[in-house]
């Protein structure tokens, strides 16, 4: 399976799924890094791991989604993925790009699905005194983080926690759970992957 990932900055996640699939008996194989942002940290140590990799800037683009994602597709095409997965992107897709990939795109959102969409979610979750947190895998849906649950990794919120140490934490949890449910994924086996 030929695997593209996209990516808006560091990209440790990215660098997590590629190494994953270094090894001959995963069934999915890097095919495309593809960055939004050409200053994105991902795309060096994508060119690094000898992955190719594009950057379709979405600046130019101002408002108009609809151009960016028809330059994020052509690039996607010459790629050919079986799979996308989106790895610290942040950018939203539209119903229309969403709908062409459905089935076949993967994110992963730092909290415990369906809790906390959006952003912020580690402020949130201290917020509401959460002793748990974590991160999910999800099937991308037109919906903005709530497509079905591949995976879960949870982590125990713990006193005199920031936003940072806790997303430190669940960031640590998402290298281990994204490699998994992507081997999974690509074996086309969508049993979800629970890990504490
Ligand atoms: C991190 O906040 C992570 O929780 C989320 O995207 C951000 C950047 O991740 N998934 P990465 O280092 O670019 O993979």
């Amino acid at each position: 399976k030929r695997v593209a990932i996209l990516i808006s900055g560091g990209g440790s996640n990215m660098v997590r799924l590629v190494e994953d699939m270094a090894d001959p008996d995963h069934p999915a194989e890097p095919v495309l890094v593809l960055a939004n942002d050409p200053a994105a940290g991902g795309l060096e140590k994508a060119r690094a791991l000898g992955v190719p990799t594009a950057v379709v800037d979405h600046r130019p683009f101002r408002g108009d989604r609809a151009a960016f994602e028809a330059a994020l597709q052509a690039e996607l095409e010459k790629a050919r993925p079986d799979i996308i997965c989106l790895a610290g992107f942040m950018r939203v897709l539209t119903e229309g790009f969403v709908r062409k990939w459905q089935g076949r795109m993967l994110n992963i959102h730092p909290s415990l699905l369906p809790k906390y969409r959006g952003l912020h979610t580690h402020a949130r979750a201290l917020q509401a005194g959460d002793v748990e947190h974590g991160c999910t895998v999800h099937e991308v849906t037109p919906e903005l983080d709530d497509g079905p649950i591949l995976g879960q990794a949870r982590v125990p919120v713990k006193p005199g926690d920031t936003p940072e140490t806790l997303a430190a934490r669940v960031l640590r949890q998402e290298h281990r759970l994204y490699p998994a449910v992507l081997r999974r994924f690509a074996a086309g086996d969508r049993t979800p992957v629970m890990l504490d």
